[in-house]
């Protein structure tokens, strides 16, 4: 028999290429749970608008049970043949029911309402379930910090050396942009918490059902949508979360390309991987890389293609719900399954990572890293800073002269340079001392850095 949901007027049955091009049951059938939860609730307030009895409401709720668990154990799937996830489970109503009940359930609902609701119930679940595996991120990038709290290492710009920083500073400043994405993943749900069930194809329906005890009833804390047009063809809760699904992406490649494949580098040697979370070269015997850090930065690319992909889509897409809509599904899918494959081995990668504390020591003070501290000695000696930063950049310019560190200026050089610099500047001239000036808060400074890591992990139970 014809499973189509609308032959009706229809004399011939679609070609097999039309049939091939329309059909989506094979990237739509992961919302059959939710289908069939929608399924039920729809069910419910047909009954309480008398359009089926207590007698149908209760069969027609044992055939969704049953097909709940044939679809969960495998016996029931959808084939071409379907076209979507939607004609195929009501097949499977039918199956179970016979047409006169099964064939009831379509009343007062559209496809188009029906996706609209499933897609943002799918998307909800893996909000949280991904909220939830970055924050094992942020723990592993904590832990990281708490394990380490006093070791300096250079902090850089432009990826040249700038001022010495504290490591945990620096892993914390990571965990920082987790807890906005983590931030951004609740507030996102907060406005996707509202129901289009009830907006049937994009006008609403004569039928006096009540949205507002479905939306209820699928979980929507804030209710039905206000406009049913809107319901139908808005998909920008879909772009926000291929948005925030991107910038973790791009957070976790800025994590990759630094800590992981530019600080293992022989060059810089700061931190060493754990063999489970390397892998080795097939020719190589002595390689050992670091694979994960790069798929992070790879799959990057693909999470920002895929919200780019979809803006496309969308863009002056006439209202309400077009055909293009169907493209909405597949990039996000991938998104998700990207990052819940991704985030577990970045986050055992990072949880067992080796750092290097010596090395990131030694060069901690190197590249004149301390000129900013002479600076700031001889503004705190009543110098202008415009004067101080000259004099800075003058030891600088020695120190470069003669091959040697800031520190290894002898008192008759910082004489030479400046009257100001009376011995007294060597205080400031070495790393803890500098770290422990800037107490200030979000400063370097061990005491500062305790109080930021604290918040972070209070922070992290509130999620
Ligand atoms: N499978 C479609 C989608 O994902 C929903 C079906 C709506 N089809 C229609 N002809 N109105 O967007």
């Amino acid at each position: 028999s014809d499973v189509r949901l609308w032959g009706g007027r229809f004399a011939d049955g679609p070609a097999e290429a039309l049939a091939k091009l329309s059909a989506s049951v094979h990237f739509d059938w992961r919302l059959a749970p939710y289908d069939i939860a929608g399924s039920r609730a729809h069910a419910r307030v047909l009954t309480k608008a008398g359009l089926l009895t207590d007698d149908e409401l209760a069969r027609m709720t044992e055939g969704l049970d049953s097909l709940e668990s044939a679809v969960a154990d495998g016996s029931f799937t959808g084939t071409i043949a379907d076209e979507d996830v939607h004609t195929a489970l009501e097949r499977g109503l039918l199956e179970r029911l016979g047409p006169d009940l099964g064939g009831k359930l379509r009343a007062g609902r559209s496809r188009n309402d029906q996706v609209a609701t499933l897609f943002r119930m799918y998307l909800r679940d893996h909000a949280r379930i991904i909220g939830g595996l970055v924050a094992e991120l942020q723990d592993a990038l904590v832990g990281l910090a708490e394990a380490h709290p006093d070791v300096a290492m250079p902090g850089r710009t432009h990826l040249q050396h700038a001022q010495p920083v504290l490591f945990a500073h620096h892993v914390l400043a990571h965990a920082q942009s987790l807890s906005r994405d983590a931030e951004r993943l609740r507030q996102w749900d907060e406005r996707t918490a509202v129901s289009p069930y009830g907006s049937g194809a994009l006008a609403g329906s004569s039928l006096g059902l009540d949205p507002e005890a479905v939306a209820a009833d699928l979980g929507f804390e804030r209710g039905s949508v206000a406009n049913s047009i809107d319901g139908t063809a808005s998909r920008d809760f879909v772009a926000e979360f291929a948005f925030i699904t991107a910038m973790i992406g791009v957070n976790l490649s800025r994590i990759a390309e630094e800590i992981i494949i530019i600080w293992n580098t022989k060059e810089f040697s700061f931190v060493t991987l754990h063999d489970a979370f390397s892998t080795g070269s097939s020719i190589m015997p002595q390689k050992k890389n670091p694979d994960i850090a790069e798929l992070a930065r790879g799959k990057s690319g693909r999470l920002i293609g895929n919200l780019t992909g979809l803006m496309a889509t969308l863009k002056a897409l006439p209202l309400a719900y077009n055909r293009d809509l169907q493209e909405d599904k597949e990039p996000v899918f991938d998104s998700c399954d990207q990052l819940e494959i991704l985030l577990p081995a970045f986050t055992g990668m990072m949880a067992t990572l080796t750092v290097n504390r010596e090395r990131m020591e030694e060069l901690a003070p190197a590249g004149f890293s301390l000129a900013t501290d002479i600076a700031e000695w001889l503004v705190k000696q009543g110098v202008p800073f415009r004067v101080a930063h000259e004099v800075a950049g003058e030891c600088v310019k020695v120190c470069e002269q003669e091959g040697i560190e800031l520190d290894e200026l002898t008192d008759e050089q910082f004489a030479k340079i400046s009257a100001h610099l009376t011995p007294e500047v060597r205080t400031v001239l070495n790393v803890p001392g500098a770290l422990a000036s800037r107490d200030g808060r979000g400063g370097t400074a061990p005491s500062a850095v305790a109080v930021q890591l604290a918040e972070v992990k209070a922070d992290l139970v509130t999620q």
